[in-house]
């Protein structure tokens, strides 16, 4: 039977690439779900919706009786970990009760978490972080997801899977966590100031270890957990495979960007960067780039918030291997990959 996937938050840095990937694959027919929507090809049909609004997201989904795999990645940013529950609860709720029912074939629900699993976003927590640690003081939006899905498959045909990646990298516009971008468009705007490149975090996250999740590896991974037995009713961390401190990563990338590296400056990027509109539009001019709004390039806050880890931020991606999934990516030729790619793509600056 042909295996039909229902991409949850097609939109997103993470749903796009997942997209990309099936479509690479060959065998899938695609459904992609935002509000936005999106452009359909051969593979691919978008619909847009309202996952917040219960009724909507019922009427829009009720002809998708050949979903086989539900690929949840929607999310939906707010300012506190608690406001986070309500919503991204929400939107999993309601995709699983319109799609259950009209869905007879349904194998699979993958959903895709973090490291918040393990209260990375807290403060130092126990590292490496494994899949079976035990939990934290709530309030953890994939925490309850999470334990939605395990009763309601209680009683179900399907399985599920989770995910956790660390920080994903990937190309995607409108994204609130895009750290790549977030690298790519300061860079850029200081070569265009003539300035050296800083890192911009606390003094402790230069030299704390970290780790990266290839947006495309994490495709391979979220497919590769729905479609195996081993994937069934299990959570796994999926990392690149290699670690990293900043202050062996800047000179790096600075080098990509042909730029001196300076001294790390703290500095919080919401703020500081909030005055740079004019001069990203004229970037864009100057450079013949796609005209992309500011606030499209800009996770600045994403920015604060993982350079401000001044602990080790990292979890034992053992179980998968043990599992059956090998692959793996150098970190350093990820970045330089994908600022090379938004240079192509001419969403950022060629020099
Ligand atoms: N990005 C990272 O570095 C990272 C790292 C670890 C874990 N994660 C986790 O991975 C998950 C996905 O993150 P992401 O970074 O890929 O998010 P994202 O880029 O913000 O994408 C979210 C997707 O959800 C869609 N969406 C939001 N609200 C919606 C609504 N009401 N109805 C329909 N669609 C809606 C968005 O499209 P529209 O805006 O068009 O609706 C978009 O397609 C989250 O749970 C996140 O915590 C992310």
């Amino acid at each position: 039977m042909q295996q039909t996937a229902l991409v949850v938050g097609a939109r997103g840095v993470i749903g796009g690439n997942l997209i990309a990937h099936l479509e690479h694959e060959g065998d899938w027919k695609i459904i992609g779900l935002s509000r936005r929507g999106g452009d359909d090809t051969a593979a691919v049909r978008h619909i847009a919706v309202d996952l917040l609004d219960r009724d909507d997201t019922a009427s829009r989904l009720a002809g998708l009786t050949d979903v086989t795999h539900v690929f949840y990645a929607a999310y939906q940013d707010r300012s506190s970990w608690a406001e986070l529950v309500g919503p991204n609860l929400a939107m999993l709720t309601n995709v699983v009760d319109a799609i259950e029912p009209v869905a007879p074939h349904l194998e699979h629900i993958s959903l895709m978490q973090g490291y918040k699993v393990y209260g990375a976003h807290l403060g130092p927590f126990a590292t490496p972080a494994r899949e079976d640690d035990p939990p934290h003081m709530p309030p953890e939006f994939n925490v309850d997801q999470q334990q939605f899905l395990e009763r309601r498959q209680a009683t179900a045909n399907w399985s599920w899977s989770a995910l956790r990646p660390s920080v994903v990298a990937g190309v995607g516009l409108g994204n609130p966590m895009n750290l790549a971008m977030v690298i790519a468009v300061y860079a850029s705007m200081s070569k265009e100031l003539g300035i050296p490149f800083r890192f911009p975090g606390k003094p402790g996250a230069y030299s704390s270890l970290i780790e990266m999740t290839d947006a495309d590896l994490l495709a391979k991974a979220t497919v590769w957990a729905a479609t195996s037995p081993e994937g069934r009713n299990q959570a796994y961390n999926i990392t690149n495979g290699d670690l990293f401190r900043w202050s062996s990563m800047w000179p790096k990338i600075a080098r990509f960007f042909d730029l001196e590296v300076a001294p790390p400056l703290p500095m919080n990027l919401t703020e500081v960067m909030a005055d740079k509109a004019d001069l990203w539009n004229s970037m864009v001019a100057k450079h013949d780039l796609v005209e992309t709004p500011y606030e499209d390039v800009s996770s600045w806050r994403f920015g604060d918030f993982v350079f401000g880890w001044d602990y080790d931020v990292i979890a034992d991606g053992s179980k998968s291997r043990r599992a059956g999934f090998h692959e793996y990516v150098d970190t350093e030729a990820m970045f330089l990959r994908i600022f090379q790619d938004l240079r192509d793509r001419r969403l950022i600056p060629a020099g």
